[in-house]
């Protein structure tokens, strides 16, 4: 399992299948804050489904196509973020966070983003991280305008929320370009 630190506080650990209870929590306890945003909140009703998303991420893992990791303050599970769309051929990938409601407002998910950008480029040797949300989200969008993340551009009607078509921002950040 793979565990990277963040700081004295928080680490990330490489989700398991015994994490899925600790997941289903969270999702179902900021379920409310959570569904504006992440459309799959409301098709994650039961421990089962949240199971089945860290088999699937273990898998991709396998085929380096994503990790998924547990944002963990001491033994309490805070949340998930993962890298996904992982290009070999242009070594880049995106990030994706959700934080449940009792942890936000606390850096938790800037400071994971710091360790696993970290990672990315210096483990996996990636050239580019994007870090993508939609429009509205103006919780997410401080996130990589905080780890100066340049913006790149807006895709519009790229995702469907609730059955109306949004568009996406896409922000970057090159290795040449982190300052750590
Ligand atoms: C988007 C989301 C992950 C942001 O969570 P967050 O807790 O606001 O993000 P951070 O961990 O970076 O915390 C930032 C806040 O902590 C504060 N903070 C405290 N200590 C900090 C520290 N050491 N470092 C950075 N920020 C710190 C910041 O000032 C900021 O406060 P504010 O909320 O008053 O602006 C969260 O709102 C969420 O899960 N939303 C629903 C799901 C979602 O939209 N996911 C993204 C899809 S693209």
């Amino acid at each position: 399992m793979l565990e990277l630190k963040v700081n004295e506080a928080l680490c990330l650990r490489q989700l398991q299948p015994e994490h899925a209870p600790l997941v289903f929590r969270q999702i179902h306890t900021s379920r409310k804050t959570l569904r504006r945003f992440l459309p799959w909140v409301d098709y994650n009703t039961h421990e089962e489904h949240s199971l089945r998303f860290i088999q699937l991420m273990q898998r991709k893992a396998d085929d380096q196509d994503a990790i998924a990791f547990g944002m963990w303050r001491g033994e309490e599970l805070c949340g998930v973020i993962d890298l996904h769309n992982w290009d070999h051929n242009l070594q880049k990938a995106e990030i994706g966070y959700w934080i449940g409601d009792s942890f936000q407002g606390k850096g938790i998910v800037s400071n994971s983003c710091r360790a696993l950008i970290r990672f990315a480029f210096k483990q996996l040797r990636l050239n580019k991280i994007e870090i993508r949300f939609v429009l509205q989200n103006e919780r997410s969008a401080y996130i990589p305008i905080r780890l100066g993340f340049s913006r790149e551009g807006i895709l519009r009607h790229s995702a469907k929320l609730h059955g109306q078509y949004v568009d996406t921002v896409v922000m970057g950040m090159l290795k040449g370009d982190w300052k750590g």
